[in-house]
This record gives C-alpha cells, structure tokens and sequence, in this order.
C-alpha cells in the first residue's frame, strides 16, 4: 500500500492557478470544484450539494449516491485483467468469492472464534509443507501472512535471530549482521534489510549471471556476520530461477572450509506455487526442503496460489528453526494461540479460498493452469522474436538445454504431422521442453530496430498501449544493467489465448504506427517522456554521488541513510 499524504485542498488550488488552467479570478469557484465532488446525478438533492473529499463532511450523504459517485470514480482505474504488470491474482471461480463473501467479516486473529477457518489455515500449511518436500522426522511449521512481503520478513527476521544466539553462545560481537541478495531481489528483501537492520548485500546481476544472483559472488561475499541467503524463485524482472542448489553447493563448500554454516531462505512468492507443479520443476535441480539448507520459504498465496490479493505462507522446514522467544502465546478470549506475524488482525478469507482452492483443483489442476500459463508465454514470446523488432530477456520459451536435440526431432514430427493431420497434430509438448521459469515475458526493442528508428523510445510504446487499455511497463533492468529497459508482460491464468491474440495485434499496430510516424508527430508523447527522464536524471547524479563513496566491486552495500529506494515490484 503507497504512502499517502494529508491534502491542503488550498494547495491543489494554487498549485492549478499557477499552471494557469484557470484564471485567478474564478479561484473560489474552482477552490470547490477541485476540493468537493459536486454532485451530478440527482437534481432533487445532489445538483446542489458539494461533499468535502479531504475532510469529513459536517453531515453525511445518502448511500446510494455515495455509492454511485465512489464507483463512478473507480471507472479510472486500468481493467485488473488488462494488468499485465502485476503478479497477483484478478480473478476467482464463481465457488470461492461466494466463500470469500460469505467470510469476509472473520479475523483470522481470532482463533478461538473461528476454530473450523483455523483448522484451514493448518491444513494449507501441511499441504504446502508437502508440495515442497518436507522431509521425514522434521515437523514443518508456518503462517499464513498478508503477502510475501510480511512472509520474507519473518524468514529474515528468524535468521538474524538464530544468528545472533549462535554468536552470543560463542561469545562473539553480533552486531553487525548482513545478508545477501541479487540486485534483482524484489523491495520487500531490501525493505527486510532496512527495517531490521541488516547490512544489505546486493550483488550485481548481469546478463551472463541471466540477470539474476551470480553463485560465484555469493562465495566472494560471504563471511562469519552472514545470516543468510535470499535466493529468489522467480525474478521479479525476467522471472528466471535462481540457482538455488547450486548456491546451497557453494555454502556446503564454505563450510566445510571454515565451520560457519550459512542459510538459505527461498523467496519463492511466485514460483512456490509453480515450480511443484509444472512438468519443469526448476529444470532438473533442487529448490526446497529436500536441500537441508533450506531452512524457509514463502509464497504469495495471492499470485500463483489463485487467490486474490491480501495472503501468503511463510514455512520453517522445523520448528527448531523458528527461535522461540519471537513466537507470542495470546491468552485471547479464553484461548491460547501462538503467533509470529507483523500484523494481529487481517481478514481470514483469503485463508479459506486458498483452502478450497488446493482442494478443489488438486495437483492435476494447478498443474494444467500452469503449464497453460506457461505454454502461453511462450507462444508470446516466440511472437514477439518472430516480428524482428522485439529481443525477448526471459529464457521460458527457449529449448532446455538437455532436450534441444529432442526439441529439434519433435519439431520436424510436428511439421510433418501437421501437413498430413491438421494443425494440432504431433507430439505436444510442456514446459519440461523449455528452460524452467515464471511465465513471465520481458521483452524490448532490438538493437537493430533502435539503430534504424531512433525517435521511438521503448517506453512510448508502453504508453500506446495503455491508451488501449493494457497496463505493461517499460523499466531499466536492476543496477549494473540499468541501461537496459524491459517490457514486462506477466501471463496469468486469466490470460487467454483470444486475449494473447488482442495483444499481439496492438504490439505490432503500436510498432508500426510508430514507425510511420516521425520525431515530430511524436512530439506529444516525448514531453511526457523527457518530464520523467528530468527526474530520472537527477536522481542518477545523486546515485553517481553515492557510488562515488566507493563500494567494494561486486558488492554494494547500502547504508540505511541513503534515502528513499527505487524498486521494481
Ligand atoms: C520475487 C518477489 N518477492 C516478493 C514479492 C512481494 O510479494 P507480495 O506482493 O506478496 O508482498 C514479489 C512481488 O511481486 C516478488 O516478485
């Protein structure tokens, strides 16, 4: 949720008069306008009545007209299925928002109240626990948050706690943690950091690291302070996997050399619930409890799980990792619950659809939506390549490496398939194919297309399209290779195949109108675009200044007074 400021309704109106929208003498009728909704839809009352926006009114207004104005105001906001920019969910089955509506007014908070929608939350646990490989002898335990955000923080928070016991034990200095990430690392990890004071690693990614935490940095960034690694499943830019296995090889190693045995926390808010169920797991390796480094992991109940916003999961492989004195017994109404969470009272429902969910469509139905999901981001992505203007960054629609000799055999049975028994004919294929990932398309323009038309900027082409509705970002990619901008499409699974149609027909009608237009027929656009670059500017000598307080090469250690962070989410 944005921060949100009080509103001086005098200011918005001197802040019009200076843009010279109207002239100083109409400022009183103005000073209402901008500061009042005037009501337009019943004359008998409305017609003559302003209703305070930054103040409360002295009397309060009918309901139905409230209503009425509230909604009409909301037709502003993008279609949520047309946002293509978020990973969260915009739609359920009919079954669940009944169940969520039925639910809404319960507390998750309130245990003892509501014991049938508690022992729900425990069954999701276990389920999870399961779908992520916990093993035999260990006793998983979680919590239901309001997102990954509160779930990553709570795994953090866990870490540094055990870290400093340990250290304490020893008779070591435990104040100054940190904890390594990729500068791809979603805010949420930073925020973690920040609040809870912890020096933030950030190690640069790079193209040849697939733009996400390079191993061979962690070896070199690592020390005795460390109490963890945030390995992410599922780039927030290119939704690649990060090499989790292959890490929890390089902290074995480590230890083995100097005895400090180092964590991992998964953040895993997308891919948590795909990687268990797409035909290609993480490619091959391990990501999960079966690693015994890994000591936690979340999830976004709320994007991949199919629920809609407002729920995670957070879960310690064993309760012998979750130290005891940040757990809290509420003795509450007559019952004692035990609780690790940011937040006391948060809605319950989520908690109850994500139930029904798991339930309802078991494996076999979150592994058909994923794959689907899967399936049309590549088909998106192999589009885009094939009109020659766009390079695609994510790796999902790209052979496996182990099965491109297959790939190749299966794609020539295909053809001949199709020649002699239609279209759909010949071997199919899943994601197991393709190298694993989110379905997640982050495209942008090639470099030949850039040479050839050099008055279109990437980031009109975002703004074309959201004149038509669809809500896709252009953004720098993180530090190190920020000169690099990404249009990012997240395919959900309200993603159709007509809908994927629709929009590759406006990508290409945008690029060609674009290109038959010239740099001055664009003129309207760029004022837009060369106002955001000013901020932009500015804000890159204020970073030059930064960095000039020389950081180490490879690691980027931020100070907690270095104001406020640009993040991608
Ligand atoms: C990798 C990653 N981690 C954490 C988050 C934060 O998740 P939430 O919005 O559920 O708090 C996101 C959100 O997009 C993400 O992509």
């Amino acid at each position: 949720m944005p921060l949100s400021s009080h509103v001086n309704p005098e200011d918005i109106v001197q802040r019009l008069q200076a843009a010279h929208i109207t002239p100083a003498g109409h400022a009183s009728a103005l000073s209402q306008a901008t500061s009042t909704h005037i009501q337009p839809y019943d004359s008998r009352y409305t017609s003559q009545t302003n209703i305070p926006k930054y103040k409360i009114p002295e009397q309060g207004a009918p309901g139905d007209t409230v209503f009425q104005m509230i909604r009409d105001e909301l037709d502003l906001d993008g279609k949520p299925n047309l946002n293509l920019a978020s990973f969260v969910g915009t739609w359920m089955e009919p079954n669940a928002t009944q169940l969520m509506q039925e639910n809404l007014s319960k507390n998750l908070s309130d245990a003892d109240e509501y014991p049938a929608m508690m022992d729900m939350h425990q069954r999701c646990i276990s389920i999870i626990s399961h779908l992520w490989g916990v093993q035999p002898g260990e006793k998983a335990i979680g919590s239901a948050t309001t997102g990954s955000s509160e779930a990553i923080h709570l795994g953090g928070l866990a870490m540094k706690r055990r870290w400093q016991i340990k250290r304490k034990e020893q008779g070591k200095d435990a104040s100054k943690p940190n904890i390594l990430m990729g500068s791809n690392a979603q805010v949420a990890l930073e925020k973690f950091a920040r609040y809870f004071d912890v020096e933030a690693r950030i190690l640069p990614v790079s193209k040849k690291s697939h733009y996400r935490l390079d191993p061979a940095l962690v070896r070199e960034n690592v020390d005795e302070n460390t109490i963890g690694v945030f390995v992410i499943l599922g780039s927030t830019y290119t939704g690649h996997y990060e090499p989790v296995e292959e890490i929890s090889q390089i902290l074995d190693k480590y230890q083995e050399e100097t005895g400090i045995d180092i964590p991992i926390h998964v953040d895993a808010a997308s891919g948590g619930f795909i990687a268990p169920f797409t035909h290609a797991g993480v490619g091959g390796s391990k990501w999960n409890f079966e690693l015994p480094r890994v000591k936690s992991i979340n999830v976004s109940g709320h994007k991949y799980g199919l629920v809609y916003a407002g729920l995670g999961w957070i879960i310690w492989r064993d309760q012998s990792f979750l130290p005891e004195d940040l757990i809290f017994e509420l003795h509450y109404l007559g019952g004692t619950e035990k609780s690790f969470t940011l937040n006391f009272s948060r809605p319950g429902a989520q908690v109850i659809v994500q139930y029904y969910n798991l339930i309802h469509l078991g494996f076999d139905g979150y592994r058909s939506i994923m794959e689907n999901c899967l399936s049309n981001a590549r088909l998106l992505s192999q589009s885009l390549e094939a009109t020659g203007w766009y390079t695609v960054m994510s790796d999902i629609h790209h052979p496996a490496p182990h099965k491109a000799a297959s790939h190749a055999a299966k794609s020539i049975v295909k053809q001949a398939a199709s020649t002699v028994g239609g279209e759909n004919a010949g071997p199919s294929e899943t994601s197991a194919d393709y190298v694993a990932g989110l379905p997640v398309v982050s495209f942008g323009l090639t470099d030949e297309f850039k040479n050839k038309y050099r008055h279109i900027k990437q980031e009109t082409i975002s703004l074309m399209l959201r004149a038509r509705g669809w809500i896709i970002p252009n953004y720098p990619l993180p530090p190190n290779e920020e000169k690099i901008e990404i249009l990012r499409v997240v395919v959900r699974e309200t993603m159709t195949f007509d809908l994927l149609e629709h929009l590759l027909t406006d990508i290409v009608e945008v690029t060609e109108t674009l290109i038959e237009h010239d740099e001055i027929d664009l003129q309207a656009l760029k004022k837009h675009h060369s106002r955001r670059r000013v901020r932009a500017k500015g804000d890159d000598e204020k970073n030059k200044k930064k960095e000039g307080a020389a950081k180490e090469i490879g690691k980027e250690v931020r100070s907690m007074e270095d104001g406020i962070h640009r993040a991608v989410c």
